[in-house]
This record gives structure tokens, C-alpha cells and sequence, in this order.
């Protein structure tokens, strides 16, 4: 497949990347008290070494008391943590891969399964002064600004899955009056767009901007954000104004059409509506299973780039996310690459307890 557009490089601003395909984001919890390890680096410098084009960090925790609900979830803040994020960086690109960290306020959360709990008690829209949020703004600039420092190629910000920045998109939790609520989605905006606008007068024009969004909510998986293309505008336009270079539209399954009457997808609309590179994500290279119920046991077996590389070529979107393939097996762009087909594993749960 070398010639084929998935293995096509990307190059936007600053950032070039050598293929189409990105590792999706993905929580490992092996950062003990949010200090990345050795065996961290070197679990995303094989990815590298596995020639993904583009890696996503798992989401790692801005310097908020409550932004985060499990003790290993890796932070991205104080000393330690950056001094070892930044030996993460050089480990990827001494293989010749290109990185950004995943920038995540989790935002009002149950207590977590293992019992830990963070110092104060967890904040979301309903909780928060607003002073709260200014400095929740804040945090996520400086981390964004720190990414930059620590000599990352990019940044992606976690505005999906019912975390806390999308818990400012939805009615169901934002239930504020002053102007980071209302009835419109373009009030419920305002926390986003503004985040938006402080990590990028922080980071300056040129650094790209990734923001992640999804419709669905871990909390309740036909919600949506916007049920209309309308106001799907009225949703990334500001967004994309405010200074995102390019949007990571996260799907369960990629091919699943997002308004009657088109087969594009997410990331399809959001390329049309913005006119900026789009990320799609959701079950790609695998065949039955989902990805939340991976938390649950459950395999996938291997499935085919035919429906994933038709849109590629329409040019619905620029990118690709992997996320359970590549957990399971580092070298999964070089086996597509070089048609190892037979070579290819699917994703097996009990990956999920070590880093393969
Ligand atoms: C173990 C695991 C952890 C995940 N953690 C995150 C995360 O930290 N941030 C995020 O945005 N998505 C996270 N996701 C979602 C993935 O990025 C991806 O969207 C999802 O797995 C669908 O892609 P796939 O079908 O290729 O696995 C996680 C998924 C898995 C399986």
C-alpha cells in the first residue's frame, strides 16, 4: 500500500508527517502519581518506531485540584511530570516520530472504581465560579504552552467523550445562566472558544492547534451536540475562528453517517463546515466490537481499509486515528504498509493491562 493515499505525507503550518495515520489518544494509567515512566517513553517511541505517522498521548491532566479521578492518570504540570514528558518527545522523535500530548480536564466525575479520590471535590459547569474558570483556562493554556517548550510537534485538547469542556456543550450538564450557558449551543460555546483563544495567543499563529470533539457522551451515547448541520456550524465555526488548526471528530464507528441524507461522516462535515484538515476515528482496521466495551472484556477481530481508504480518496478528511489496533500491536502501519496482512492481530483486551 506504500503508494496509496493513507501513506501519502501531510504537512499543515509547521507539521509534516510522513502518512495519514495518527494513534488515537488512549488512557494506560502507568504514570504512577502522574509521573510518565521510563516504560512510557519507550511504549510510544515503538509506535514511532512503527512509522505512525502522528501520536496522540493519552489524555494527561492540566494543573487543576479535581482535573483528574485516578492516581496514574498521567499530569501535565509540576516538575516531574514535564521532565518526563519531554523525555517522551525525544524517545519519539529520535525514532523519527511526531507527538502531542492530549490535553484533558476530566470536569465533574463519579469517584472512580478504584476509590481514589483528587484533593478537591471534582468541578463541571454547575460548580464552577468564575474565577474557577478563568483559572481552568488558564491551566489548559500553560499546558498547551508547555507542550510547545518541551519541543512537542503539536497539541490536541480533549473536547470529547463528556469530559469537561464538553460538558460546557451539553444541556445536560451545563445548566449555567451567565455567558458560558443558555439555550444555544453558540452560548454554550463560550468556555470552549475561550480556551481556544488563550492556548493560542500562549502557543502563537504558527503551532497547530488539535481539538478532539465527539457528539456522543461517555455518560449517554446518543447525545448530541448539534442535531442539525446548522447548527453544527454554529458549533466548529467559532471554534475554528478562535484559532483550532484542525479537528479531531471522534466517532464510535467512522462509518456511521452523521445527518440523514449524506454518507459523511463526522470528520466529513466538519471538513465542509470548516474548510480545515479533519481527523476521523472509530473502529478502524477492526471488525465487531466497540471501543467501550473494550473496558468490558471484549476483543475485536482484524477488518478492512476499503470503506476507510473510499472516503480517504473523496477526501471527506486528511487523517486517520487507530486507536485499540495500535494498542495491541506497535507495528500495525508497517504490516497495512507493507500488506502483511495475514501479520495483523485485531485488538485483544489483555493488552490493556500491560504496555506492549
Ligand atoms: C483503553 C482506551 C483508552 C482511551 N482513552 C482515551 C483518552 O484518554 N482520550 C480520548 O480522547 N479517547 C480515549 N479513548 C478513545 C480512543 O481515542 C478512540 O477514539 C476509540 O478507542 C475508538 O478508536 P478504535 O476503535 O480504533 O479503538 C480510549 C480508548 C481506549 C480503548
Amino acid at each position: 500500500m506504500n503508494n496509496h493515499a493513507l501513506f501519502q505525507p501531510f504537512q499543515f503550518k509547521g507539521l509534516t508527517l510522513k502518512n495519514r495515520i495518527v494513534m488515537a489518544p488512549m488512557t494506560r494509567q502507568k504514570s504512577p502519581d502522574g509521573v510518565p515512566t521510563e516504560d512510557v517513553a519507550k511504549y510510544y517511541q515503538r509506535r514511532a518506531e512503527g512509522e505512525v505517522g502522528l501520536i496522540l498521548s493519552e489524555g494527561t491532566v492540566i494543573n487543576r485540584p479535581a482535573s483528574s479521578n485516578e492516581k496514574d492518570v498521567p499530569h501535565f504540570h509540576g516538575e516531574k511530570s514535564l521532565h518526563q514528558w519531554q523525555a517522551v518527545i525525544q524517545a519519539v522523535h529520535s525514532a523519527g516520530g511526531k507527538m502531542a500530548p492530549q490535553i484533558w480536564h476530566m470536569g465533574k466525575m463519579k469517584p472512580s472504581s478504584s476509590g481514589w479520590l483528587p484533593k478537591a471535590a471534582f468541578e463541571g459547569p454547575a460548580e464552577m465560579t468564575l474565577e474557577d474558570i478563568q483559572n481552568t483556562i488558564n491551566a489548559y493554556a500553560q499546558a498547551a504552552l508547555d507542550a510547545k517548550n518541551l519541543g512537542f510537534d503539536t497539541v490536541e485538547l480533549h473536547g470529547a467523550h463528556g469530559y469537561l469542556i464538553d460538558q460546557f456543550f451539553w444541556p445536560g450538564m451545563n445548566t449555567r445562566t451567565d455567558r458560558f450557558g443558555g439555550n444555544t449551543i453558540a452560548a454554550r460555546n463560550t468556555f470552549a472558544v475561550e480556551v481556544v483563544k488563550a492556548v493560542r495567543a500562549k502557543v502563537g499563529a504558527d503551532f497547530p492547534v488539535i481539538l478532539r470533539l465527539s457528539q456522543w457522551k461517555q455518560q449517554d451515547y446518543n447525545a448530541k451536540v448539534a442535531t442539525t448541520p446548522k447548527e453544527m456550524e454554529e458549533w466548529l465555526l467559532p471554534l475554528s475562528e478562535a484559532g483550532v488548526d484542525i479537528f479531531h471528530c471522534s466517532q464510535r464507528r467512522f462509518w456511521e453517517p452523521e445527518f440523514a441524507d449524506s454518507d459523511l461522516n463526522f470528520a466529513g462535515w466538519a471538513k465542509k463546515i470548516t474548510g480545515k484538515p479533519t481527523i476521523t476515528v472509530g473502529s478502524i482496521g477492526l471488525s465487531g466490537g466497540d471501543f467501550l466495551n473494550s473496558f468490558r472484556g471484549q476483543g475485536a477481530e482484524v477488518g478492512g481499509l476499503e470503506e476507510l481508504t473510499r472516503r480517504l480518496d473523496r477526501g471527506d478528511f486528511d487523517l486517520v486515528a487507530v486507536g485499540r489496533a495500535l494498542l495491541t500491536d506497535s507495528q500495525w502501519v508497517k504490516k497495512v504498509k507493507e500488506a502483511r496482512t495475514d501479520e495483523l492481530k485485531g485488538f485483544n483486551p489483555a493488552d490493556l493491562a500491560v504496555l506492549t
